[in-house]
């Protein structure tokens, strides 16, 4: 559960794969990138298995819940496949996105409240095979209190608005999508969900949400990625954690 002693960094491996499928061949390999970061402190691999496999391939996922040492965090849409492929794979947890085709990632959040039909049996089938259900979702009270309402374990609220907007220099509207991502985070711990955020997260980001006590994982890929072709993904990933650890100093004292 989270609390200020913890928080996990997630890695998305993602865009490794994306490099890699520019050739079309085996470099760089996904799972490398997984076993050097988690090699350098990471404490989970996130990837995402796309509809349209247009970066995490279904052999990626099979060899990296076979050679990583650390929780797999397996994103997916809700669909009878992924469900499928999920059982099959038996990943640490499974994190429901939202897919559309035509995106460049993910865009916005579930929307739990209206597919509530759907995901209900979804979430309870993955709850009973073991594999911890996170849904991605927008920092919206009814959403929270929706996956509440399904019994999923976990959400992961979808930073990459507030994100959008601190990279934007919209500092009034930074403030009010990070007003909204702190009081959804208050909302979700009290309606005993466990919390995680991601998306569009850098250093300065991950180190202010950090300060958040009531988030227990960051689950970060695209910068990191970009970052480490410059200093190499070792280096990329201990400063991540220590921008973490800096920002979860202050989340001791109350907000
Ligand atoms: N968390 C979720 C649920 C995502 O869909 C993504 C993007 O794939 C991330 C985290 C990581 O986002 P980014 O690559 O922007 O750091």
């Amino acid at each position: 559960m989270s609390n200020a002693q913890t928080l996990r960094l997630g890695v998305n491996v993602d865009h490794i794969a994306t490099l890699r499928n520019a050739r079309g061949g085996h470099h760089p390999d996904p799972v490398r990138a997984a076993l050097a970061v988690i090699e350098a402190g990471a404490d989970g691999i996130t990837a995402h298995l796309r509809e349209d496999r247009r970066h995490i391939r279904d052999d990626d996922m099979a060899r990296l819940k076979a050679e990583i040492s650390k929780p797999l965090n397996f994103e997916m849409a809700a669909t009878e496949e992924m469900l499928r492929i999920a059982l099959a794979t038996r990943p640490h947890a499974v994190c429901l996105v939202p897919e559309r085709r035509l995106e460049v990632t993910t865009e916005g959040g579930l929307d739990v409240v209206g597919q509530q039909k759907a995901l209900g049996p979804f979430i309870g089938c993955l709850n009973d095979a073991g594999i911890r259900v996170s849904l991605f979702i927008a920092a919206d009270p009814a959403q929270i209190e929706m996956a509440a309402k399904l019994h999923a374990p976990v959400i992961e609220i979808h930073t990459g608005a507030w994100c959008d907007a601190v990279t934007a220099g919209e500092t009034s509207r930074a403030e009010t999508e990070w007003q909204r991502i702190v009081a959804g985070a208050r909302l979700a711990q009290s309606a005993g969900l466990e919390v995680h955020g991601g998306h569009g997260l850098d250093y300065a980001t991950a180190e202010k949400i950090a300060g958040l006590p009531q988030i227990a994982e960051l689950n970060i890929g695209y910068f990191m990625v970009g970052e480490a072709l410059f200093v190499g993904l070792a280096e990329t990933v201990r400063t991540m954690r220590a921008a973490m650890d800096r920002g979860r100093k202050t989340a001791a004292s109350p907000a």
